[in-house]
């Protein structure tokens, strides 16, 4: 965040950049990374649209590029290089006639040498997208985050930011470093927020923070948040959570309030005592363990996803192990597996002990298997009952639509029901990540 601040507009400092503004123009945006990340990028939709920029999926449509990026490992920076390649000769070819650079990279130390590289006209961190404002030719310009942002009035779902950054420090991430410490949201602020995009039409509520549930405001913490805004908005999610600010009464609120979707991520990153110490996690498995029996017994046909690192460096085939066991023991609905990334200006970027590539490539396997396996044979239990499907994505040119149970299950259903509605139908057959529903009866 800047030193403005955060909840505040702030006016403008300099004149508009003052670039040619006549004839149409066109903008694409393409959004790397976490949901932060697309909820930023909705935020610079908004203004390119004020701008007047007509917005396009094509880079050779466009004649302003923004690359919103993310940072978190090396293969999210590699993909950006190549991204940056091919603009790079889409300019030579005289289509694409500006690049913005914005998001995690952006923040990073990492950015300085991208733009030595490559043809960037603008850098842009996480705190301070508001100068894209000036770039497009805006005559005002507001701090990221501010809660009187437009909303997403209309549209059937919509992100809604309640804390930004982190006051973790986990060795291995760069999160703190690029998006900075936590600022949490006022309790009217969001609440007024989801009442406009409620009133609006919106049925789908994602409160989103990196730890989401570490929000506290005014002696008001997450949890009170989550049931005042499960009684406004028809269906409510958020993510992601820490297992550390994790209370039993927000696991029993999933299972309890009617309009909260029984789906939790709750990223473990390792299974062994020893690595959580070293990783700064501040919890050990076994307390994890115990989050995991309240969700389950809160809501039992609920779905569990985590985030596991292998790899990280010093980590032993003991704690490999004790990784798989817990795995195990939690049997998580899916799970989102990382090879550890060494990140520049992390703690665990010079920790000794790196893991052989080919040992990571191993243990990264056993993880995913095992994940795979307890899936697939939840999902199984799941074929023959009949479901209410929320529809998140229309149906394609198959005829297949996604949904979402209210168990929190992805399903591919076949039916023509526009995003935002529910049809009901039964389950037919599962695979390990999603499941597969009949004709819907209505
Ligand atoms: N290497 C590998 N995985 C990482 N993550 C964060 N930083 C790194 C890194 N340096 C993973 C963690 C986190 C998720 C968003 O990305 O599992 O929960
Ligand atoms: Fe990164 Fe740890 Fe903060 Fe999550 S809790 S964003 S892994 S530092």
């Amino acid at each position: 965040m800047s030193s403005t601040t955060p909840m505040t507009p702030i006016p403008l400092s300099r004149k508009p950049a003052g670039q040619d503004l006549s004839g149409p123009r066109t903008a694409c945006i393409r959004t790397f990374g976490c949901q932060m990340n697309v909820h930023d990028s909705d935020r610079i939709r908004r203004m390119i649209q004020d701008a007047g920029y007509a917005e396009v999926q094509r880079y050779e449509d466009a004649d302003l590029v923004i690359l919103n990026t993310c940072y978190v490992r090396e293969n999210a920076v590699d993909r950006v290089r190549g991204h940056l390649g091919e603009l790079g000769r889409l300019r030579r070819e005289g289509r694409v006639k500006r690049v913005a650079l914005t998001g995690c990279i952006g923040a990073a130390q990492e950015s300085a040498a991208l733009k030595r590289t490559y043809d960037i006209d603008l850098v842009l961190g996480t705190h301070n997208t508001y100068e894209l404002a000036e770039f497009v030719g805006l005559p005002t310009m507001r701090e990221t985050y501010t809660p009187e942002l437009p909303g997403t009035e209309g549209e059937h779902n919509a992100f809604v930011t309640i804390m930004t950054g982190c006051n973790y420090q986990c060795s291995y991430c760069i999160v703190p470093t690029v998006r900075g410490r936590m600022i949490c949201r006022p309790m009217e602020g969001v609440i007024g927020e989801v009442e406009r995009l409620v009133a609006g039409g919106t049925e789908y509520i994602t409160l989103l923070g990196q730890t989401v549930d570490a929000w506290r405001y005014e002696g008001k913490r997450f949890c009170d948040l989550l049931e005042a805004v499960s009684q406004i908005a028809p269906r409510v999610w958020f993510t992601t959570s820490h297992p550390s600010n994790m209370e039993d009464r927000t696991l029993r609120a999933i299972g309890e309030r009617d309009t909260i979707v029984e789906r939790l991520h709750l990223p473990v990153q390792s299974g062994s005592d020893r690595m959580l110490k070293v990783m700064h996690r501040g919890y050990k498995a076994e307390r994890y363990r115990r989050k995991i029996e309240v969700f389950r017994e809160a809501a039992p046909d609920g779905t569990l996803s985590t985030d596991i690192i292998v790899g990280h460096p010093g980590e032993t085939e003991e704690d490999h192990e004790k990784t798989l066991e817990l795995v195990e023991d939690c049997a998580f609905d899916s799970a989102y597996i990382f090879k550890f990334s060494p990140r520049r200006g992390t703690e665990a970027a010079t920790m000794p002990g790196a893991v052989p590539d080919a040992i990571v490539q191993r243990r990264f396997l056993e993880v995913l298997r095992q994940i795979e396996r307890n899936a697939f044979q939840r999902n199984q239990r799941k074929v023959g009952d009949v479901e209410e499907i929320y529809i998140r994505h229309g149906s394609t040119e198959d005829g297949k639509a996604i949904g979402e149970t209210w168990s929190g299950h992805a399903v591919h259903v076949r039916t023509d029901a526009a995003p935002g509605t529910y049809v009901k139908a039964r389950i037919e057959s599962a695979g390990p990540h999603v499941l597969y529903a009949g004709e819907p009866s209505r």
